[in-house]
């Protein structure tokens, strides 16, 4: 099973780029075709949050035009959920086509059932505020959906990750209270992954007895600045996504292993060629 992670589009009214200056409606589109072309084929697009710079009609209508004429016309099956940038109302309004999107009367949380790997999408949004909580209503969904499969390996989308990360700007508006969602996933050894966006950077940590991971987005990223108290800039690092693969036969669970593949284009490939004093044997 392939599955590939999507993160962070910031797409804005048509013709308005993001912070004044940064093509996010563009980049989005162009990461889109990159995953509509890859190949083998995805089985599933995860994309977890900041659809949107600021959660309006039309920044949605962007964002579902732009699914509209790459993955959703190449028949990929799509999942998303919100982020801080996202307006829950304004995303089930405009986006509740997608499956799953308006399964919760409240929340954007759902469950993907019908591949190798189940897929538990949460809604770690806090209206008005950047920082995420899993409440105590999130919580106990989770609890009761984790507890309906106890033997598939499961994976969990949320936006805000629950970590901290160095990066001290982030780690102030990552997940807040992630010790409730440990004691949940305690109960429930299945998951075996976490993945996350929000923080705009490749990043993985342990969490629990799970991996927890961060796709950078495939728009701007956030500078790598650690532990200073220097206020976060973004700039143009390249732009990725992240590709999950399922080996069910890899150690004694089967394993999931991920790849960050980057949009653009790079100059190759190009064969390998040992030299004579290679002290090991060519291939
Ligand atoms: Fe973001
Ligand atoms: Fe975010």
């Amino acid at each position: 099973m392939i599955l590939i992670q999507l993160t962070d589009l910031h797409c804005r009214p048509h013709g308005q780029p993001a912070m004044r200056t940064c093509e996010t409606n563009m980049l989005a589109e162009r990461a889109m075709r990159a995953v509509r072309n890859f190949r083998p084929r995805a089985d599933a697009v995860v994309i977890t949050g900041d659809l949107t710079d600021g959660g309006t009609g039309p920044e949605y209508d962007e964002v579902a035009a732009i699914l509209g004429r790459t993955l959703l016309a190449e028949g990929l099956a799509v999942y998303v959920i919100p982020g801080n940038h996202d307006r829950r109302e304004v995303l089930r309004d405009r986006l509740g086509h997608l499956p799953g999107v308006l399964a919760d009367p409240e929340f954007v949380q759902y469950v993907v059932d019908d591949l190798p790997v189940r897929l538990v999408m949460l809604d770690t949004v806090v209206p008005g505020a950047a920082h995420g909580v899993l409440c105590p209503r999130r919580l106990a969904w989770l609890d009761a959906t984790l507890a309906a499969a106890p033997d598939k390996p499961t994976m969990l989308g949320m936006h805000h990750p629950p970590f901290a990360c160095g990066i001290r700007l982030m780690d102030t508006i990552n997940l807040h209270e992630p010790n409730a969602l440990a004691a949940i996933l305690s109960k429930h050894r299945q998951v075996r992954r976490i993945i996350c966006g929000h923080h705009h950077r490749p990043i993985t940590a342990p969490f629990g007895r799970t991996i927890a991971s961060i796709a950078p987005s495939v728009a701007h990223q956030v500078e790598l600045t650690l532990h200073s108290d220097q206020p976060n800039q973004w700039n143009l690092e390249p732009a990725a996504f992240d590709v999950h693969i399922w080996l069910p036969d890899e150690g004694p669970d089967g394993a999931i292993v991920s790849h960050t593949a980057y949009v653009e284009p790079a100059p190759g490939p190009y064969p390998f060629l040992a030299p004579p004093e290679y002290p090991g044997r060519a291939l």
